[in-house]
Formats: C-alpha cells, structure tokens, sequence
C-alpha cells in the first residue's frame, strides 16, 4: 500500500542535514512524501513525485505537514471530575497535591468500561489536535489490583505505559507512609510490571522525597521498567538532580530549577519536559524554555492531561503557551513537541519524517508551523496519518 502526499508548501522534517542547518525543524519546502505501509519511504520535490505508481494521492494544496505531536506525559485513566478545584484556583486558592485523592476515590469506584470509555474518549481528542503518539500513567488508583486494571486498560491504547503508584500516599496508609512504599516496591510493582514500560515517582513535598524515589525506581529498575520522574513542581527540590544522577531519559515539569539543575540536565542529556498547560491551570510561574535550550538542555513539551492540575489535551494549545510563555520560538517549541517528545520516551522511530520514521503525519490547514502558536485555539489539524494510515478522526480537507 503506498501513499504520496504532494504539493507540501513546507514539511516539517525534524532531520537538521535536510533544511538550511540553522533551523531544528529541517523545514524543506515544495516537497512530496512517498508513505509505503507504515513507513515513510522516499521525501523529495514535488515535481518529481512518482505519482503514477501511488496507490492513493493527497493534494496538500501548499500547506504545511508535520511529524505528528508526542505527547509524552499524561494521565488518562481516571473518573471525576475537579472543576471546582480548578474554579477556586482561579479565584486565588492554590494548587495542592492532595486533590489527587478526590481522583483516586472516583477512579476506585468506576468500572472498567467506563475507565477504558475515559481513555478512548481523551485518545480521540489528542487524535483529532494532531498527536500520534501518548505516554498514559496509572497512579489514580493506589491498591495492587486498581494500579494493574489502569495499566491494563492504558495498555490498549498505547505501548507507552508507566507506572505512578508513587503518585501520593493513599488515606488508608496516612500514618504509615513507609509501608505504602513497601506496597509499591513489592507487591504493586510485581502487579503492574508486566503492562508497563515505564516507572514514575512524584518527587515532591507532600508526595514522596528523594529517598522514597530513590528506592521505588530501584525497584522498578530491577523490575525491568526505566524511570522517569515528576519533579520540581510546586518548589526547588532534589528530584531533577536525582533524574539526572540516575540518568533517566526525562524529568518532568521542571518548572522551578536552580542553576545546577540545569548543568546537571545537560551534563546527563536528560530531557527535561515542560507541561505549560499545569503552570496555565495552577497559575504557577512559567518555566524559561529559553534558559535550558540556551543551556544545552534537550526540552519536550507535553500536555499533563489530568482532571485535577492540567486537563487539557491539546499540544497546540501547549505549543502556543510555550512561545507566549516560557521565551520559546514557534520553531522550538514544535521541535519540543514533536522530536523532544520522542527523546523523551527514548524514541527513534517518531517525531521525525525522513525515510525509515513511522508515517505518522499531520497536515495542518496553515502554510506553516507558526500558524500554530500565531493562531491559538483554533482547530488548524486538518488530517492526521498513524502509521501511513488515515485517521478516521480527522477527514481529510474536502476539495472545494
Ligand atoms: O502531573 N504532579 C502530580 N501529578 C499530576 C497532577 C495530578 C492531579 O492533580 O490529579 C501532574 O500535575
Ligand atoms: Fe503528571
């Protein structure tokens, strides 16, 4: 089964050889790309597409394509709702760990079909803004069997699954937060392993400190799933200096370093993630993208969908926040949420579309990548590709 799509005004290619070198997006302009199964096979000028052997043919009509959006962090299994948390936020109250465990009693209390309808209904709407590639974390459900069904469940929908039993300390373990931590290292993760690729921890002060961290990625490493970490968040503290010492593949939110925690993300390449949708929804001060791309420091950009600190599931609408926000050019921050997503999960295979990358293509209804930050909230993805395969989501443009 091949594909071509033709007339791309600019392809966003993620390869720095194939644009000018000074741009990370290796924009190239007036090209087709040849898609055979799942796979990109051939990139080249229009004018020299070999059309009559395509078993399908797409006119982009001049607009901009682009490697789909990987959104490397969110949480998707979940039930409730935390509306008024968000409202009293924007009333001045401010955002606590805590109101994960409002979460967690609903999550308890859902079935499986009303989960798994949960994760269907987000997928589609990451779908439908151009993201082709989820990261889903358990960690709203806190017991043995209610961290699994999550995994389980998330397991359907994607390979990038990662477990946060070490999301907070549920009530019923209060006043021994050390047995819960035994419960994750021992018989949750045994549990969970197998439906995950992933262990993840929240650092913080009110959820787990850095020794607890510490030996619940031991465990997950030992377990044969690599680690990752929510970390500085709400304040400073040891959780990004943890990541990098430990050399993890990414470290998330990141929203409040010190100057060594920025050397010691460049010094380990560990990326650092950036979610500017929780800074929005908690009215936290925004991290500077600018200082850790200035820094050396590899930045992803995700969504964090979650009822309570983040529920959007839009990458442009986290795009458009990084270049208003966080000193970020249009350029950087679709490269973030694009290629630095794939960093992020330690992927080759996606974020880029250069021959060999899965065909994972969005086309926009906009001549260029800018028009997703210079046109925030405005739905620009006009047919997404997973795979080289359509999206029923998303009909491609009808042709005037
Ligand atoms: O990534 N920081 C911890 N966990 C989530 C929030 C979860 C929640 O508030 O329900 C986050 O922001
Ligand atoms: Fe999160």
């Amino acid at each position: 089964m091949s594909l071509v799509i033709t007339n791309i005004g600019e392809l966003v290619t993620n390869d720095p050889a194939a644009g000018d070198g000074a741009d990370p997006l290796g924009v190239r302009r007036d090209v087709a790309v040849v898609v055979e199964d799942d796979r990109i096979a051939w990139i080249g000028a229009a004018a020299e597409a070999p059309l009559a052997d395509a078993d399908e043919v797409v006119d982009a009509e001049g607009r901009a394509v682009l490697p789909g959006f990987v959104d490397s962090h969110s949480h998707l299994v979940f039930a409730g709702d935390r509306s008024r948390d968000f409202e009293a936020r924007m009333a001045g109250e401010s955002y606590a760990a805590g109101g994960i465990r409002t979460t967690v009693a609903a999550t308890r209390a859902a079935s499986d079909e009303q989960l798994a309808a949960g994760v269907r209904r987000h997928v589609t709407e990451m779908r439908r803004q151009g993201t082709t590639t989820c990261e889903i974390k358990s960690g709203y459900g806190l017991t043995v069997e209610d961290e699994a069904r999550a995994l389980r469940i998330a397991g359907g929908f994607t390979d990038e699954t990662t477990f946060l039993g070490a999301h907070v300390v549920p009530p019923e373990y209060a006043e021994d937060p050390a047995a819960y931590v035994e419960l994750v290292t021992g018989p949750m993760l045994e549990a969970a392993a197998p439906h995950a690729r992933w262990i993840d921890v929240f650092c913080e002060r009110g959820a787990f400190d850095e020794d607890q961290a510490r030996a619940i990625l031991a465990a997950g490493a030992a377990a044969g799933l690599a680690g990752r970490l929510h970390a500085n968040q709400l304040g400073e503290g040891p959780g990004v200096l943890l990541a990098a010492e430990l050399g993890l593949t990414a470290v998330d939110h990141c929203t409040y370093l010190t100057d060594d925690d920025v050397d010691a993300l460049r010094e380990a390449g560990t990326v650092a993630t950036l979610l500017p949708g929780v800074e929005f929804s908690t009215r936290q001060p925004y991290p500077s993208g600018r200082r850790l791309l200035d820094a050396g420091v590899t930045v992803a950009i995700a969504s964090d969908c979650n009822p309570g600190s983040c529920y959007t599931s839009s990458m442009p609408f986290c795009i458009a926040l990084a270049v208003r926000e966080m000193g970020m050019t249009p350029a950087e921050a679709v490269h973030a949420a694009t290629a630095g997503g794939a960093a992020a999960l330690g992927r080759s295979d996606v974020g880029a579309l250069r021959p060999g990358s899965r065909a994972d293509i969005v086309l926009l209804d906009a001549p260029s990548h800018v028009h997703l930050a210079y046109r925030p909230g405005v739905p620009l993805i006009s047919a997404v590709w997973i795979g080289g395969r359509i999206d029923n989501v998303v009909a491609p443009k009808e042709k005037e």
